[in-house]
């Protein structure tokens, strides 16, 4: 067993979500039981979604795609700390932590832009429903994913690079349970004036998706208020309620972490992280397929044809 004080010289510490030995067993045992959930339950929302040939439309093609970030995402933080706790070990070697740092901010970024590619879908069938199979072709539907990816890693890859040039003196304790850019932020020893500046531009474009989803609704609402009783307008309107409550969640999270003073976090905050690293990924399938009845059959079907087969 690897002992912390023999991990190398280039290596950071994990802290974990936790100070104390109880609590760090705690989010073991949670995370322990999240991972799975959240990889068989974003795994079935994705086989379901492209088994069911009713589910596919732009809708659910988004819908599949967010599961597969969610799959990633979550994939990034979580096995490493399970691995770490078992071996009793908290190291990250730098590259690991550098990557670990790019691709939550890559998959954090494409996410959010999924998500308002999915509020731009539903305005659409609720504003323009003549319009609809035209704005949101396959092609275009397609555009908005490799969009969403190619933005995400736009506002991933300068941070990290920007970060990677610090430099890191005796302290190495990452007070959270992965490499967040922030934590990393407050070890360094470097003039870090531009980073943090840069960090909150980043913020600030991370912001921008969340725009486009507060405009998409307003417009909806608008619509669904003035016809309310178009059974098409309702049909369409079904699903805002789940897709509402995914981006409050994820949004609520994120910025109660982020628009903040850098001096202000601490080990406390890893508790805010785990909400939207863990928690919010393994809900996502569960708000989706509770409520709509096209994923519940699509999902009912797929476990019967398996079970007849
Ligand atoms: C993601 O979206 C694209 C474009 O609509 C679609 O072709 C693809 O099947 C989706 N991915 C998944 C995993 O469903």
């Amino acid at each position: 067993m690897r002992e912390d004080n023999q991990s190398s010289k280039l290596d950071f510490i994990l802290l974990g979500a936790s100070s104390q030995k109880e609590q760090e067993n705690f989010f073991f045992f949670l995370f322990l039981f999240i991972y799975p959930i959240t990889l068989i339950g974003n795994l079935l929302i994705i086989l379901a979604i492209c088994s069911e040939i009713r589910l596919h439309n732009p809708m659910y093609f988004l819908l599949a795609n967010l599961s597969l970030v969610d799959i990633f995402f979550c994939s990034v933080t979580i096995p490493k700390a399970l691995a770490n706790h078992l071996v009793g070990s908290k190291a990250i070697s730098f590259g690991g932590c550098m990557a670990q740092m790019c691709f939550m901010l890559a998959l954090g970024n494409t996410d959010s832009y999924i998500l308002a590619a999915m509020a731009y879908d539903r305005a659409v069938a609720i504003t323009r429903p003549l319009h609809y199979t035209t704005v949101m072709s396959p092609g275009a539907c397609f555009l908005l994913v490799v969009g969403s990816w190619v933005m995400g890693n736009a506002n991933a890859v300068p941070h990290t690079l920007l970060t990677a040039r610090l430099s890191f003196c005796a302290n190495k304790e990452v007070a959270n349970f992965y490499c967040d850019i922030a934590s990393l932020l407050k070890l360094s020893c470097s003039d870090i004036h531009f980073n943090v500046k840069m960090m909150y531009l980043g913020a600030g474009v991370f912001s921008l998706p969340l725009l486009c989803i507060i405009i998409s609704y307003v417009r909806v609402f608008s619509t669904v208020l003035r016809v309310p009783s178009t059974k098409g307008v309702r049909k369409a309107f079904s699903t805002c309620g789940s897709h509402l409550t995914v981006v409050s969640l994820y949004y609520g999270t994120v910025m109660g972490m982020y628009f903040r003073p850098l001096t202000s976090y601490s080990l406390k905050d890893a508790v805010i992280t785990v909400m939207y690293t863990a928690v919010t990924p393994m809900l996502n399938p569960f708000i989706y397929s509770l409520r709509n009845q096209d994923m519940k059959a699509a999902l009912r079907k797929l476990f019967s044809k398996r079970i007849s087969s």
